[in-house]
């Protein structure tokens, strides 16, 4: 398999600076402070993307606003994972037409995986011409350049092409918040599981460097970030393509020992790459959540060999069985596709049967999606719409019981609790599981903190308790 990355060099960073330059002193001749509005779809790493690109338009001298109304620059950094996504991203890009025509200067960018695909890029430059450029994930640090072309000259810019893969260092990031962090630590996916697009959309596989990975955590630890996530389409493969002899379990036993009060998360985890030793790591170090989010997919063999997983039911339930005897309290969570093509109501109900017998705290479920270029999508799917929703509709009813059932064992404990946001009067925040708390009291003191909570109450999707 192709692995050659290719690494951005500080003097290509450089000449991106450059453009930086121009662009404001363009802006501060018209003296004008020019506008941005960045709309992410999708997931984490899209958001942590969304960051870099929010970081690239500040050095241009734009101030980030919060809506695309009278934005000079309005960017949709978008997802393929489900046809119901890009239709979302369609439908709000027709809306911008209006947006345009009272503000003819506006310029519009659509980014992210929908524009790694070619034929998405075919009907942009088609059917949509005030989109002004259209740029795949491997080309987000040339974004400055393609705002000074799209400002100087009447053209539309298209980077759609695919490459094996890239990485910059060093771009700036516009973080939202001050207590969580994403942090990238590998890119793109090698995997092809037989329904997914992102290896399509998203390149092979590249890992970051340890040293920049460590150096970026650090800065965040001493900066006050509370909660980091290090982001990955498979963090257990992290390092493979280094040869350095450093794997995902060493990187996350590096960044625990970073002094400072903070808990570490991470995310997703391939079930294939998962080693016992990455959850004696978890359990050696306290400041690691334990909290695992493990996609399973699917509870049946012969379905997941169609997917092209890579391992079986009974090897997941050791890796389940393995991380609950090192860390009794340890949060399993995953993603599940119901209706696959070709699953038989039996096989659906080896699903069932696996959520019953690991009892997750939560689930993510989707029905499955044909996503265009994938094995799968040519697979016979006989399986009527209607029929799948039934089964989506059993799981979800499944584990609602459960996370129910999960939620009310916590009711008069004490849990250790990260306040990081307010809904309504009540603050919010997430145990190390991962699971959301309702609670009173004063934002001004308890923002930020980890604090003792007693849970009071429950419903099927949050606790709720009262600081102790
Ligand atoms: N890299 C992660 C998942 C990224 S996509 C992993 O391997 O676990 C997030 C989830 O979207 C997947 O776990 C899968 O459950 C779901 N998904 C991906 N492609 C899909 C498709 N074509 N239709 C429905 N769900 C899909
Ligand atoms: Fe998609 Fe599979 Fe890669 Fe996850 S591991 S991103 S599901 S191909
Ligand atoms: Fe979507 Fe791309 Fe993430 S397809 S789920 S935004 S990697």
């Amino acid at each position: 398999m192709e692995t050659r990355t290719i690494i951005i060099t500080p003097e290509q960073m450089h000449a991106q600076d450059g453009y930086c330059q121009r662009i404001r002193e363009l802006w501060s001749q018209r003296g004008i402070t020019p506008t941005a509005y960045v709309e992410t779809y999708g997931c984490q790493q899209n958001e942590a993307d969304s960051e870099q690109i929010r970081g690239l338009l500040e050095n241009c001298g734009y101030s980030i606003c919060n809506q695309a109304e009278g934005a000079d620059v309005v960017v949709f950094n978008t997802c393929a994972i489900r046809e119901h996504a890009e239709q979302r991203v369609f439908g709000n890009l027709g809306a911008l037409t209006h947006t345009k025509r009272r503000h003819p200067s506006q310029k519009i960018f659509l980014c992210g995986c929908m524009a790694g695909q070619e034929h998405v890029a075919q009907r942009i430059r088609r059917s949509y011409p005030h989109v002004d450029v259209c740029f795949n994930p491997h080309h987000l640090w040339q974004v400055p350049e393609y705002l000074w072309r799209v400002l100087n000259r009447k053209e539309r810019v298209f980077a759609t092409e695919e490459v094996p893969g890239v990485i910059a260092e060093g771009l700036p990031q516009r973080r939202e918040g001050k207590i969580k962090a994403w942090v990238s630590i590998m890119y793109g996916c090698n995997n092809f599981c037989s329904y997914c697009i992102v290896p399509y959309v998203r390149g092979r596989e590249r890992s970051r460097k340890p040293e920049d990975v460590i150096r970026e955590c650090r800065y965040l630890i001493e900066a006050g970030y509370k909660d980091i996530t290090l982001l990955g389409q498979n963090v257990n493969s992290y390092g493979k393509d280094l040869g350095l002899g450093v794997d995902f379990a060493d990187l996350l036993a590096e960044i625990a020992q970073i002094p400072g009060e903070f808990t570490l998360r991470f995310m997703t985890s391939h079930p294939k790459d998962a080693s016992f030793k990455l959850f004696d790591t978890m359990s050696k170090y306290p400041n690691i959540a334990h909290h695992f989010h493990l996609p399973v997919q699917s509870g049946n063999d012969r379905i997941l060999k169609e997917m092209n997983r890579h391992y079986d039911r009974a090897q997941y339930l050791k890796l389940v069985e393995y991380g609950r005897s090192v860390m009794p309290d340890i949060v399993f969570t995953s993603d599940i596709i119901v209706g696959f093509p070709g699953e038989t109501e039996e096989e659906f109900e080896d699903t069932l049967s696996l959520c019953d017998q690991v009892r997750y705290d939560a689930l993510f479920t989707f029905i499955y999606s044909p996503r265009k270029g994938t094995p799968a999508a040519s697979m016979p799917d006989p399986t009527p719409k209607e029929e799948k929703n039934r089964r989506f509709d059993r799981l979800l009813d499944l584990q609602n019981r459960i996370s129910m059932e999960k939620h009310r064992d916590y009711v008069g404990k004490t849990v250790r609790v990260l306040v990081d946001g307010t809904d309504g009067d009540l603050l919010t925040g997430r145990t190390d599981g991962g699971r959301l708390v309702r609670l009173p009291g004063d934002p001004e003191k308890l923002m930020g903190q980890f604090i003792p909570v007693h849970i009071t109450g429950c419903t099927t999707w949050s606790l709720t308790g009262e600081p102790v």
